[in-house]
């Protein structure tokens, strides 16, 4: 398949080096930066394919596949440009963009054009986010209930918006309601000093009343812990290190009621692989090709929402927001990358 590659830093370092070990063609690369287009030239001995305009690219060279790896404000004129040209399948970093009104242009954009738009949020392809959720569901667990993330300090809008896929992937649900404590002050981002993220804490609750926590405060400085309570046991992954160890009631203690939560346990210690970007990746792209499975505008249009819902909910005295509210600012615009 012939691909064009959009943003040549890391993560678009990555994309060429994905779509090469799939066998696509790149037969287009830009960047603002013309170190990035060289640099990706040289490491990958891809030939004189950088072009100077988005433009150019598309017209001269007709991609089918076109990856979107700029930072966050360029995403929307990115994926605009591929609808209008009529490219085949599009994928683009997260998140998807910097306001609610962006999310909603691509969205209403890719229906009218009946475009296939896949948004790089790979939780769904991960092994740490399957086999827990296979656990989770499974009779011997009895459903998830909750999910607590305990995690270093990182950005909401780089991290976060992944945990708030991840949350949505696990309950098999978008969640509802949002409350945010964020910490006085910005997250500066390596990508630009335009870019401001924000750390802290926040609580979500899906309609059916399924929570999920996640802390990664300023203050916090090691380590990735995610804790899955169910029903029947609770599942513990640390995500840097590949370990998960599960306790879970023993079977015949299941008729019990939640209050006698001391029951005889079965213990397990298992390795799960460890994150692997390129692998993912490329399950996202296959699912994409594909033309199902993968993670949708309305999925990553989700977590977009479910942080701008944590913005408002800081900004007045963390009270609970409603994510699908149509109060929510949607004109503002985010210093995210
Ligand atoms: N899915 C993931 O696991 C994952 C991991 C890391 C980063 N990301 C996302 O990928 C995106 C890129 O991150 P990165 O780490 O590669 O950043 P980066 O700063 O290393 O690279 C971004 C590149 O895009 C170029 N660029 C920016 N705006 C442009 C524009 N308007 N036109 C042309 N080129 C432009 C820059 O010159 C730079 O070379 C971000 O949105 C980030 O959130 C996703």
């Amino acid at each position: 398949m012939k691909a064009a590659v959009i943003g040549c830093g890391r993560m678009g370092l990555r994309h060429i080096q994905a779509l090469t070990e799939m066998g696509s063609k790149i037969v287009g690369i830009h960047d603002a930066v013309p170190q990035a287009t060289n640099g990706a030239i040289k490491q990958f001995n891809l030939g004189e394919i950088a072009f100077n305009s988005f433009e150019g690219l598309l017209s001269e060279t007709k991609p089918e596949l076109v990856v979107i790896a700029t930072t966050a404000p360029s995403h929307r004129q990115y994926i605009e440009q591929s609808i209008e040209h009529g490219v085949k399948y599009i994928l683009c970093e997260k998140p998807l963009s910097v306001s609610i009104a962006d999310c909603e242009s691509i969205l209403a954009m890719s229906k009218q054009h009946k475009a296939n738009v896949a948004v790089n949020h790979q939780m769904r392809f991960l092994e740490q986010y399957i086999k827990p959720k296979a656990l989770a569901v499974s009779k011997e667990f009895g459903g998830l209930a909750c999910i607590n993330v305990t995690a270093g300090n990182f950005g909401m809008a780089m991290n976060g918006t992944h945990y708030f896929e991840m949350a949505r992937f696990m309950f098999d649900e978008y969640p509802k309601k949002i409350c945010a404590w964020f910490g006085q002050d910005d997250l500066s981002n390596p990508r630009g000093a335009q870019f401001m993220d924000k750390s802290g804490s926040v609580r979500m609750e899906t309609k059916s009343g399924k929570r999920f926590y996640l802390d990664a405060s300023a203050d916090q400085g090691h380590g990735l812990l995610v804790n899955y309570v169910c029903k029947f046991g609770q599942i513990f992954v640390d995500e840097l290190s590949g370990d998960l160890r599960y306790t879970r009631r023993q079977d015949e203690f299941q008729d019990l009621p939640t209050t006698r939560y001391g029951q005889p346990s079965i213990i397990v210690d298992e390795k799960i692989n460890a994150v692997d970007i390129i692998e993912s990746t490329k399950a996202v792209i296959t699912a994409l090709i594909s033309g199902s499975g993968y993670p949708s505008i309305e999925d990553s249009m989700y977590a977009v929402r479910t942080l701008v819902a944590a913005y408002v909910s800081n900004e007045n005295n963390h009270i609970e927001i409603d994510i699908e509210s149509n109060d929510l600012p949607k004109e503002r615009v985010f210093p995210w990358a």
